[in-house]
């Protein structure tokens, strides 16, 4: 049964100020988040969206070491950045705030005071790295090593990128310091955790059974989450960037970012209505959190136990998280540079924002990753937004001023054809309310695109043109019917490219109109003026986009300049070397190990015997390509289970600074067995 809400409370995932907002943020979280609030407005709905900087964690204090400025500095140019981006970019936040303001310091504060008086937290002391160099204990990104799990050995402290897994700090294999890059050692430290394992069982019920209807990717991740068995999450950290924990004796503690970072939608709210209280403790308010799909666990486990333990506030009702946008078939990566960042797309294309946020819409990573290119972009401009919506309101209102002194025509009598085309409006109206209520907007897109066809086809059909000389009559009801249709294009196109749709209500001198008004088909009245029309889109031409590939070739040119030599390790005995004993054999099969991604089980003829050994190459080569392979093992490493499967031996690889794997192989077949040396 569908519950009535009488508000809307609509976040967006607060960004990091650690850098500038690019297309995969924008693809995932923003552009969905804008679309779905602009309808709503358009409804006239009671609607907040809410939104700001995420300005604490060690991503940023990173980026301040690095540029050799303070935290503060770095979150202040890079909050403005964002915001005025945003703003320019036609996202409709009513509020874009802050983590660093006052309000949510003392919010955030609050917060954790509450769970503590209410008992909620467990208080436990750990052992932790603390980087003795820089007297500093090494939370989350401070730390990298190797990763367990893959063997990536530049794994941090919270998780390995390569492999996905989450991992603690105590977890890799050895640790260093990106401090000082000193090898760290263990310290007790004083902590303060969110038994998330006490939740477990209501968690279950709440996701697993009552929502259901949450996006699969959404309720897939909840699923293993909750399969694999909740733990007690520290929310402290011992680090001098971020809201002090509120208590006597805790010095340089403060809270975990992702405590203090979903308060801040409250804080938000909080500092931009005085009855903020109404959207966020009352049960007819409808929840909604838009995110990309590294947040997930964040707002659909940890946050609603955050706000149920707290009392008195509502859950999300949903969480409609995308999956990435990659561009150009790499990974986007702000630290790499490989990215297309919303200010520069502002600057290179000046008053083109709805291109942006209908190539963003129709190419949105809803149920898996997908990529953004600028081929892709240029046809979808050219080829859409030109050739079918431009072309069809262009003709329409050319041709009311070429014939009829640009002044809506009379209707006259109807046809199939007429009837056909004006009772089609109301399905494609309602096909795209049903596609964006559940969360589908590249559906719901194409349903109002499937309008702008619409009205091309009508007028290739009807070839008004072709007949004003001989049927002037015929031609006012054409042209009025195309007219009513541009009319509705202008309200429901509305949410996807609000910077078109105010032209066009402006050249059909249409005023404020809701959306209860489109399917209406006498929006025009008959002898309304029209204003001359400019062009609503322009053809993208070839040079435009290859200038913009030509700025990625040269981050690409730049990394391969910048490409990062790991420093010799410690001198080592010619008797050390003389230890390890490395062959030649040759792979008889390969196959991936079920349930990992990584990992391949490899039989080997090693010319001493037939061995197993287990190695992460599964994600680069498939077994088939693998067979019959010559390849270098070292063969005595001690062996090691991995996985259940005894692995024998480690095969030489070589891995560049893409991360990219290569085999080392002698360079002519040799008996197996040969040494290496
Ligand atoms: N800053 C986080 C990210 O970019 C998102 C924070 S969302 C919030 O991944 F809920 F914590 F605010
Ligand atoms: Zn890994």
């Amino acid at each position: 049964m569908m519950k009535k809400y009488k508000r809307y409370l609509i976040t967006a995932a607060l960004p990091y100020a650690n850098g500038p907002v690019h297309i995969g943020h924008l693809a995932g979280v923003y552009v969905p988040a804008d679309i779905f609030v602009r309808y709503l407005r358009l409804k006239g709905e009671d609607v907040l969206f809410i939104c700001g900087s995420d300005e604490h964690g060690v991503p940023i204090t990173i980026k301040a070491r690095q540029e050799k400025v303070s935290p503060q500095d770095i979150v202040d140019k890079y909050h403005n950045l964002i915001k005025e981006s945003f703003r320019e970019f036609g996202i409709s936040f009513d509020i874009y705030s802050r983590t660093t303001s006052k309000i949510h310091y003392q919010t955030a504060s609050d917060f954790f005071k509450t769970l503590y008086e209410k008992g909620e937290f467990i208080e436990k002391t750990t052992s932790q790295y603390f980087d003795e160099e820089v007297n500093q204990f090494l939370a989350d990104r401070y730390i990298v090593g190797t990763c367990p799990h893959c063997g990536n050995d530049s794994a941090y402290g919270d998780q390995c990128e390569k492999c996905g897994t989450s991992l603690s700090a105590t977890d890799l294999i050895n640790p260093r310091s990106m401090l000082s890059g000193s090898k760290p050692v263990l310290k007790n430290t004083l902590h303060w955790f969110l038994p998330l394992d006490k939740h477990e069982k209501e968690l279950r019920k709440w996701i697993l059974e009552e929502h259901k209807n949450w996006k699969p990717n959404v309720y897939g991740q909840c699923k293993s989450w909750l399969d694999a068995g909740l733990q007690p999450r520290a929310v402290s950290r011992d680090l001098d960037w971020g809201i002090p924990v509120p208590l006597e004796g805790a010095k340089g503690k403060v809270l975990y970012v992702w405590f203090d970072a979903p308060i801040g939608y409250i804080s938000a709210t909080k500092e931009f209505t005085p009855e903020w209280e109404k959207y966020w403790k009352q049960n007819d308010t409808r929840l909604i959190h838009f995110i990309g799909k590294d947040n997930i666990v964040f707002h659909c486990i940890i946050f609603p136990v955050m706000l149920k333990t707290h009392g008195g506030y509502i859950l999300p009702d949903n969480v409609p998280a995308n999956e990435f946008l990659n561009l150009e078939g790499d990974k986007i990566s702000t630290s790499r540079n490989w990215a297309v960042w919303l200010h520069e797309y502002l600057d290179d294309f000046k008053g083109k924002q709805d291109v942006l946020r209908y190539v963003l819409c129709a190419t949105m990573p809803e149920t898996k990753d997908n990529d953004f290119t600028w081929k892709d972009f240029q046809a979808r401009n050219n080829n859409e937004l030109v050739a079918i919506l431009g072309n069809f309101v262009n003709r329409s209102l050319v041709l009311t001023h070429k014939y009829f002194n640009g002044k809506v025509p009379e209707i006259g009598n109807l046809n199939d054809f007429d009837n056909q085309t004006l009772n089609e409006i109301v399905n494609l109206k309602q096909n795209l309310e049903e596609n964006l209520e559940n969360f589908r907007f590249r559906d719901a897109l194409k349903a109002g695109m499937d309008l702008a066809r619409l009205g091309n086809k009508y007028l290739a059909d009807t070839e008004p043109w072709k007949i004003i000389k001989t049927d002037p009559e015929r031609v006012k009801t054409i042209l009025h019917i195309s007219l009513q249709i541009t009319a509705n294009l202008a309200i429901i196109l509305e949410p996807f490219l609000p910077f078109t749709t105010t032209k066009l209500s402006e050249y059909l001198n249409l005023g404020k109109l809701k959306w209860r008004d489109a399917g209406n088909i006498q929006l025009l009245k008959p002898g309304a003026e029209i204003k001359e029309p400019g062009l609503l889109f322009e053809k993208i031409e070839d040079d435009v986009v290859e200038k913009q590939l030509q700025k990625l070739q040269s981050v690409k040119n730049i990394a391969v300049q910048n490409i990062q030599v790991k420093p010799q390790k410690n001198a080592i005995s010619y008797d050390d070397f003389a230890k390890m004993d490395i062959r030649t054999g040759t792979i008889l099969e390969a196959s991936k190990v079920p349930k990992t991604d990584k990992l391949m089980q490899l039989k080997i003829k090693t010319g001493i015997d037939e061995r197993t050994v287990v190695s992460g190459i599964a994600g680069y080569f498939k077994p088939e390509d693998l067979m019959g392979k010559q390849v270098c093992l070292l063969a005595n490493l001690e062996p090691r289970v991995i996985k259940g499967i005894k692995s024998h031996g480690m095969i030489l690889l070589a891995e560049d600074s893409d991360g990219r794997l290569v085999f080392v192989t002698p360079e002519q077949k040799v008996s197996d067995g040969s040494e290496v040396k």
